[in-house]
């Protein structure tokens, strides 16, 4: 692949290919020496166009440790503010010869549109409700070291799936890794659509965690609700919010995980985030930096590659 622009385009062999090397590089990133040189010489822009803690944090990280160049552009300072469209700061950068370009936007397509106007390879961190592929890929890396595996897993997805890019990912992975997915949430966050992708959809939270092994809970994306129907928080916690009762009928090893930024007392209650005996959210941020540097290590590689090969004369 030229781009990792969503999940939808990779083959499970593939992914699997980018989960083995991401194991060796959070390997690599548990010693006191974590640097390689995988990137040395590229150049690698982050243009993050809506807020993010986790991504933004470890795709940098990601890139240092691998000997990039790394600069963050300060979207909020840019000449977006004046007028300039996302082409045209695209364009610009383009001119500067990035050899990654890491982006984030709130509309969905924006990424892949980007992709089409520059020469260098693109990672979409993000893009409004589209995808969101690294964060299934570190969702998967974290399943299959908590599960020694990552196929026929009976897994949840539970909570505003309508309004998500990191559900729409993990459906796609977790479907094409042969696991049978479930979506928990009411009617008005769970689309009847999502139905195509082979889910089976859950009104009940507690018949929707029955014996699962993985519990995978969602933030109420109360800005991309567009003035809808927002539930109350309390009555959304009482029938969605998981505590340790709900989680009771999942099975007993089953992990809780959660993309993250989390809504304690909304959607996941404080004590099951913190309990080390069943939440894995911790160690999926650390896979996050992992899985970033993979993917941009196996970008590299067929950027090199590209780069090598003669010019054909006409
Ligand atoms: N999971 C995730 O995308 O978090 P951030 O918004 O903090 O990057």
């Amino acid at each position: 692949q030229k781009h990792l622009l969503g999940i939808e385009p990779l083959h499970p062999t593939e992914i699997t290919t980018l989960l083995d090397l991401a194991d060796q590089y959070a390997d690599l990133n548990r010693r006191e020496q974590k640097h390689s040189d995988a990137l040395s010489g590229l150049t690698q822009v982050n243009m993050f166009f809506e807020n993010s803690t986790r991504t933004q944090a470890s795709f940098e990280l990601a890139g240092k440790r691998l000997g990039a160049d790394v600069m963050n552009m300060a979207m909020q300072a840019s000449s977006i503010k004046k007028g300039e469209t996302l082409i045209d700061t695209a364009m610009t950068l383009n001119a500067m010869h990035p050899d990654l370009l890491v982006v984030r936007h709130p509309h969905s397509g924006a990424v892949d549109l980007l992709a089409q106007k520059v020469n260098c390879a693109v990672l979409n961190a993000g893009d409004g409700r589209h995808e969101h592929p690294t964060q299934a890929l570190l969702d998967a890396l974290t399943i299959r070291r908590s599960k020694g595996r990552l196929h026929r897993l009976n897994i949840a997805i539970c909570g505003d799936i309508a309004h998500s890019r990191v559900a729409r990912s993990n459906l796609i992975l977790l479907g094409k890794m042969e696991n049978r997915i479930r979506l928990v949430g009411p009617p008005t966050l769970v689309p009847a659509q999502f139905a195509e992708f082979g889910a089976e959809v859950y009104e009940d939270m507690r018949e929707g965690l029955r014996d699962v092994d993985v519990v995978m809970m969602l933030r109420l994306q109360k800005e991309r609700m567009d003035g809808g129907f927002i539930p109350s928080e309390r009555e959304y916690y009482h029938r969605y919010g998981l505590d340790a009762e709900k989680l009771s009928y999942a099975k007993p090893d089953a992990i809780v995980m959660h993309p993250g930024p989390m809504n304690r007392g909304v959607e996941i209650d404080g004590e099951i985030a913190d309990d080390i005996n069943r939440s894995v959210i911790q160690e999926q941020v650390e896979m996050g930096v992992a899985v970033r540097m993979a993917a941009m290590d196996l970008l590299a590689r067929n950027l090199h590659e590209a780069r090598a090969k003669p010019r054909v004369m006409v």
